[in-house]
This record gives structure tokens, sequence and C-alpha cells, in this order.
């Protein structure tokens, strides 16, 4: 067997099971689950009507390209979002089965590991588990950032050594961040590109949470965006996108990879071998998606009402900040986060994730010890009566 398969750990809903062991839930409580980010609004009927249409397409056999229709109202939707107008869907933009896959294979597909030393990939901390899978899959080791809240969750480049920022060839970031929700500015995105042009290395963006925010007026800045706005073009720069959260099909799994044309060449190559061709079925219904921006406004206002209703009750026993962006609570706990997680879930049958399941100790802490990441993901109701919940919880603490 392939020996980097050893350094991988327990996913978090793993380790999640585990914790909760021996829990009999109270008779009568309903179960609220809020510990996974998975979305669960409805799909809307015309994503399902495209999928009907596009059965046919179950006759052929993918290209590993995707359709040029899907290609281009990717690219139409990248106009419209980000001003990026000249962006050209035949170079620069590839169609996955979800930023999942995507980032994960990508990683496979940039880390050289026959560099002659060990190769660093750089994640944030807390992190989306597969950044550290795909790294030590591709034989490279991981280097992580913190990113606490007492520092607004900014990156201390300083705590890698300029040794180890030399052998860095890719770094991820996640804006708007899970489980933070911080969204990178421009200022960050200039710091960022300042170190990829010192050291070489590739700039993954990982942006699935970025039609998830409250302002219709201010979407989060996107990473390719900055790189336009600072005058830049996409060097050594790829962001990550997904449907998933965007229109309610995380059982689809489409998204893209879009920026440098240069890498998205080798990338396609490494793809078409991989052999992950999106599904003719799920291409067709990923235009029709991508096409229309109605249901994603609906989409938002759903997780808006959530937050302006649910957050405050949580926010008078917890502190929990709302977000930038994205669909996460991330509150500090007065007691250690796993106890929390249990105690809650044996308690009022309400399921949150510890947040030092989401992190590594690093530099001398783990930075998700201390919170829970509370996913706002359930209905309305089941979001009251969570917090509601967790209100009791938190008064006979
Ligand atoms: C930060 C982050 N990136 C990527 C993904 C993967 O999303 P998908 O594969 O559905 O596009 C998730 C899913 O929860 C996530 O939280």
């Amino acid at each position: 067997m392939n020996s980097n398969l050893g350094k991988l750990q327990a996913y978090p809903f793993e380790k999640l099971r585990q914790l909760m062991a021996g829990i009999t839930p109270k008779p009568g409580v309903s179960e609220i689950k809020l510990h996974m980010g998975e979305p669960r609004h409805a799909t809307p009927e015309f994503i399902k009507e495209a999928l009907v249409v596009g059965l046919g397409g179950l006759s052929t056999y993918p290209a590993t390209p995707g359709q040029p229709a899907l290609r281009q109202a990717i690219a139409d939707w990248m106009k419209k979002r980000y001003g990026l107008d000249g962006i050209n869907p035949d170079t620069e933009i590839l169609p996955v089965n979800g930023s999942r896959e995507a980032l994960f294979s990508f990683t496979q597909a940039i880390i050289d590991p026959n560099c002659g030393y060990v190769p660093l990939v750089v994640s944030p901390n807390p992190f989306y588990q597969i950044y550290e899978g795909g790294a030590y899959l591709a034989g490279a080791d991981i280097r992580f950032l913190n990113s606490v809240r007492e520092n607004d969750y900014a990156f201390d480049y300083a705590s890698l050594s300029e040794e180890e920022w030399r052998r860095v060839q890719l770094l991820v970031v996640c804006s708007p961040g899970n489980p933070s929700g911080k969204v990178l500015n421009l200022d960050d995105w200039k710091a960022l590109f300042t170190l990829s042009d010192k050291y070489g290395f590739v700039i993954a963006s990982d942006e699935c949470y970025s039609e998830i925010y409250f302002d219709e007026a201010q979407p989060p800045l996107g990473g390719l965006q900055a790189a336009k706005q600072l005058g830049r073009n996409f060097e050594r720069l790829v962001m990550l996108s997904s449907l998933s959260k965007r229109s309610n099909v995380p059982g689809m799994r489409s998204g893209f990879v879009a920026g440098d044309a240069a890498i998205l060449k080798d990338y396609l190559r490494y793809r078409t071998y991989h052999g992950c061709a999106m599904s003719p079925v799920f291409q067709a219904a990923s235009i029709a998606a991508w096409k229309d921006e109605a249901h994603v406004v609906a989409n938002r206002e759903q997780y808006r009402r959530k937050f302006a209703e649910a957050a405050p009750l949580v926010q008078s026993v917890l502190d929990a900040p709302l977000p930038e962006a994205g669909f996460y609570l991330w509150a500090k706990t007065p007691i250690s986060d796993t106890d929390f997680a249990r105690r809650l879930a044996a308690e009022h049958n309400v399921h949150v994730l510890p947040g030092s399941f989401l992190a590594r100790q690093a530099h001398d802490i783990n930075p998700g010890a201390g919170y829970v990441r509370i996913a706002l993901v359930a209905t309305l109701a089941e979001c009251l009566e969570a917090a509601s919940r967790i209100q009791q919880f938190l008064t006979r603490l």
C-alpha cells in the first residue's frame, strides 16, 4: 500500500462519531444536525428538470474539458460576478466534480515529489481536511498558518522559516473561510501575491462559500478578481468554485477550477488520465444552474433570515459573532469544545462540530480548540429550536 495513506487522520465526522459513542439520545427530543457543512435547502426545480432533459447524455462518454457550453456558461457567470470579461473559457476554465475532488487532484498535479527536497503545501489552520490529505498523498509535507479570531484571522507568514517558504509549491486559502467566514481583502491578496512572486509557489483559492453572503451590494472578493484589480494576470493562481452551496446541489458534484492557463493545461492532462470527466447529465444541469441567479439570491435570503433570527439567541449565551460570509457560526465555548459538543448532543440532541477536529496543533496551539462550528443549514424552525436548546444548555452549565 501507499505508505502515505498512513499519514491521513480520521476525518472530523469520524472523530465526531467516536466522541458521541455511547450517547443515548433523549427520548422525544428531535435530533438537530448542525455539524456538517451540507447545504439542505431544496434543490431548485429547474435544475432537476435540466437534469432530466440531459439524461440523453448517459449514452456518451464525457470529454474531460467538459462541453464548450458549460465552460461558456461559467465564463459568463465569472464576467457578471467578478467583472472578469476577458476570461477564456477554452484555456482558463475546467469543470470539475465539485471542489473537494478538485482540491485533491489539483494538489497531485502541482506537487513535484521528485524535486530533490520534501515539497510543502501551506494551509490555513483550521482548514478543510482535503488540503492535508491531498498534500500527503502527493508526497508533500504540510505547514499551517494559524487563523485565530484574536488576530482577525490574519496569517502570520513569519511563522514559517525562510527555508520552509523556499520549499513551498502550493498554498491553499479559503475565502470566505471555513469555519471563520473571513473574506480575504485586496491587501491580503497583495501580500499573498508578493510571497508567490518571491518563492514561486502556486496559490489555490477555495471559494466554495463565495455565494453565501449578507449584503447583495457587496459580494466577497474573489482571488482572480483581486488579481485583476491589482493589474496582474493569473500566473500561479487558480480559484475553485462550486455549485454545491450556491445552488443546493451537493449531490451533483459540480464546480470548476479557473485561472492560470499553463497550469490548467497540465491539470487537464492529469485529469484525462485520472478519468474524472463530469457526467454529461450533470453538465446539462450545471449549465442551467450557472445561467440563473434568481435562485441564488433566494438562497442567500434564506440564510440571511436564519442568521437574523437564530444568531441573536446563540449570541445571548455564546461569543459567536456574525461571519462576513458563509453559513457557519464559529462560537467560543466556555468548556472544552469536545465536552461542549458531546454534552449538547447528549442533553439536547443538537449536533455541532468541535473546532479542534478542524485544526491541527501548530506553532504551540490548536487554533480550533475552544470553539465549535455551528452550520445554519437546517430549516429556520430547526435552527431556532437548536438556538433555544443551546440557550437552555448554557443557562444550566
Ligand atoms: C472549505 C470547503 N472547500 C470545499 C468543499 C467541497 O465542496 P464541494 O466538493 O461540494 O464543491 C467544502 C465542503 O463543505 C468546504 O467546506
